[in-house]
């Protein structure tokens, strides 16, 4: 299974400079490439990106109808996004949702053939007090429970400790490890066949540290935030990737 690099520009960028960094991403093979833009610029990456997959930060659990603001996955889907991020941590904490609406989302974004990738992870606090697994757990069971079995299996995890999101030091290989492979362990106790489900690591992914994470056993792929807004950087990690 190829590793997946996904960036995530957030609320970044403008129609001069995207042209700029979707021009400068170029096909690496041996891995899948992704970059998830703010909606409306999706039309200018599906149109600049064709070998790049599209996908989008975040989508409305609701099919259709009076949402204001909100952006549907069929909508997503018009535009070729084949990904979409749910509950991102900074979706969790500055806008309220909680995982059982992130759980809703990933069902809405699957129903409209749209792979949610779903990101979980702690706080620093969290952490600190050794609930690790009790937080990814029910991020986790939530999902599990919306979704069901089958599902669950055809979803894209990232694991983003919140403390190593745009830190500039990612998590040490030694927690990155024990935590994939702790979620790994909790699929398998719940009778999901994850075979070809892969499972990211975000949080300070760079060029300096790719390779290092992308070696250890469970790590199927990045969620990169800052560096995928650096034409140079993103490339490097995703050739960090490649065939590995
Ligand atoms: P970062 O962000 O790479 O800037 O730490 C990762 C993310 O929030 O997905």
């Amino acid at each position: 299974m190829d590793k997946l690099v996904a960036g995530n520009w957030k609320m970044n960028g403008g129609l001069a400079s995207n042209r700029l960094l979707l021009d400068a991403f170029t096909p690496v093979s041996g891995v899948d490439m992704l970059v998830c833009v703010p909606y409306p610029y999706l039309s200018q990456a599906q149109q600049r990106t064709p070998s790049i997959a599209l996908g989008a930060q975040d989508v409305s659990e609701f099919p259709a109808g009076a949402y204001t603001g909100e952006v549907s996955a069929a909508m997503l889907r018009d535009f070729d996004c084949t990904f979409v991020i749910v509950g991102h941590s900074e979706r969790r904490a500055l806008f309220h949702e909680d995982n059982a609406t992130v759980a809703r989302k990933a069902a809405a974004a699957l129903a409209a053939g749209v792979t949610p990738i779903v990101c979980v992870g702690e706080t620093l606090a969290e952490r600190d007090a050794g609930r690790v697994m009790d937080v990814i757990g029910a991020q986790l069971s939530a999902v599990l429970e919306v979704l069901g079995v089958a599902a669950m299996a055809r979803i894209v995890l990232a694991y983003e400790p919140v403390w190593a999101i745009g830190a500039g030091r990612s998590a040490s290989a030694e927690q990155v490890a024990g935590v994939h492979g702790a979620i790994r362990a909790w699929l398998a106790t719940r009778g999901v066949d994850a075979g070809t489900l892969r499972i990211l690591y975000g949080g300070s992914v760079k060029p300096q540290n790719a390779a290092e994470l992308f070696a250890i056993q469970h790590v199927d792929g990045a969620l990169v935030g800052g560096a995928s807004l650096v034409a140079d950087d993103f490339m490097a990690i995703c050739r960090a990737a490649a065939h590995r």
